[in-house]
């Protein structure tokens, strides 16, 4: 394991991390006993879809339906080292700040994808990455046959994703951090000029493949219509900003309703249609923001989600209100799942076994790259940061 130094100037701050080599897949023993049962309590399976989800985590065997990744042909854990032949999916990283640095060690958990180079201007040059570094776009581009992920500040993605999408051989898949951009101008560019180039653009929404998201989507298909449908959702996220901190992450992330907001549309989008968002009230320079958004359940009824954001306090979470009374509380920050006031209560919680952050970059990216699954369509994408930025435009 190689010590990586403290980096970029300008980045969020973060400690000094190490990389390596991956640690074994997410799913060993130690996941496996904690989600399990959790994953009985609601059920055979009640979502195939959540389902699939949990097994990355839980490492439970593949259903008669599943299909199997190529490179599983061998148990993983019996591989003696990670299999580089043609069906590896090769990436490259552009940005490697705080989630730079989570993707680098989500990536390590899957033997099917390698990280072909990372680009990153800002880095010292006597950084130790464990990682090809690329001098320039071009150079990471050509590397990175199967999809170039863009993890620079959200204030940056338009023009990193124009310079990638202007080069003579451009990207073929380009996955872009979420917010796609902090304005629909920016927003509409990127698919624009992704569209011209024949690029596929997907937006990487980290929180709605969060272990906790994937339990309560199950937990919802399973009990949402005996529970009489969802009438009222909240949903509230703040991330603390270090004071002094403000404007820059203003310049970089533009708000809190964008840098967060995006999250709560994103696991709304999980359990309900989003039809309709309007910003009820905000103070800029206090950081918090406030919005209702109009759904349809999976039953076709309308109800109400309340939208909170902040830049301060550290919490992130969602109340699902079904008719019955009975609620699904979801904890983003501590990773955890509760079904209240209903005739049969479960909850979930995934352990200090994985950082939170990497227990979602794992399966997000596992389903996107190595399975080729795409949960979140362009027209979602649309949709998503109509909602988010229409209101503030
Ligand atoms: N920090 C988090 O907790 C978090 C979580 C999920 C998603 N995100 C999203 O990830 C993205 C990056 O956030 P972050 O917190 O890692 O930022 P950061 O400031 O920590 O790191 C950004 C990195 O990008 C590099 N960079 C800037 N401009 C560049 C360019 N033009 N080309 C190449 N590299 C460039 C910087 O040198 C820096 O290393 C944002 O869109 C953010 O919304 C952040």
């Amino acid at each position: 394991m190689e010590v990586r130094a403290q980096q970029v100037a300008g980045g969020r701050a973060h400690p000094v991390e190490q990389v390596g080599p991956p640690h074994g897949q997410v799913g060993d023993d130690a996941l496996r006993g904690r989600l399990a049962p959790s994953v009985g309590l609601v059920g055979e399976e009640p979502d195939l879809d959540a389902g699939s989800e949990l097994r990355r985590f839980a490492g439970l065997p593949p259903r008669g339906h599943d299909h199997r990744d190529p490179l599983e042909r061998e148990d993983p854990q019996h591989r003696p080292g990670r299999l580089f032949d043609r069906m590896t999916r090769t990436v490259g990283l552009i940005g490697l700040g705080e989630i730079g640095l989570t993707y680098l060690e989500a990536l390590g958990h899957l033997p099917a994808v390698r990280v072909a180079g990372v680009f990153d201007p800002g880095l010292a040059d006597d950084v130790i990455l464990g990682v090809p570094r690329s001098a320039s776009l071009a150079e990471l581009a050509a590397a990175a046959g199967d999809g170039i992920i863009v993890a620079t500040p959200t204030a940056t993605h338009a023009e990193v994703c124009r310079d990638l999408l202007r080069l003579r051989r451009p990207p073929r898949v380009l996955l872009v951090e979420k917010p796609l951009g902090p304005t629909l101008r920016d927003v509409e560019g990127i698919l624009t000029n992704a569209g011209l180039a024949g690029c596929d653009v997907q937006v990487l929404y980290h929180v709605a493949y969060a272990p906790e998201v994937a339990w309560g989507v199950g937990v919802h298909a399973a009990l949402g219509p005996l529970e009489g449908g969802v009438a009222e959702i909240d949903c509230h996220f703040s991330d603390l900003v270090p004071a002094g901190e403000e404007e820059r992450f203003r310049k970089a992330f533009s708000s809190s309703w964008v840098d967060l907001g995006i999250n709560a549309l994103s696991v709304l989008k999980r359990f309900v249609r989003l039809e309709s968002l309007e910003l009820d009230d905000a103070d800029e320079s206090a950081g918090w923001y406030r919005a209702r958004s109009g759904f349809v359940d999976a039953a076709g009824a309308a109800g109400v989600a309340r939208l909170s954001t902040a830049w301060s306090g550290d919490d992130k979470r969602t109340t699902i209100r079904f008719r019955s009374g009975a609620e699904l509380r979801l904890d983003h920050q501590r990773v955890t799942g509760d079904l209240v006031g209903a005739t049969s209560a479960t909850s979930f919680a995934l352990g200090d076994a994985v950082p939170r952050l990497v227990a979602h970059y794992v399966p997000m990216l596992s389903e996107i790259l190595v399975e080729g699954h795409r949960r979140f369509s362009p027209s979602d994408d649309v949709t998503l940061h109509r909602l988010l930025l229409g209101g503030i435009a």
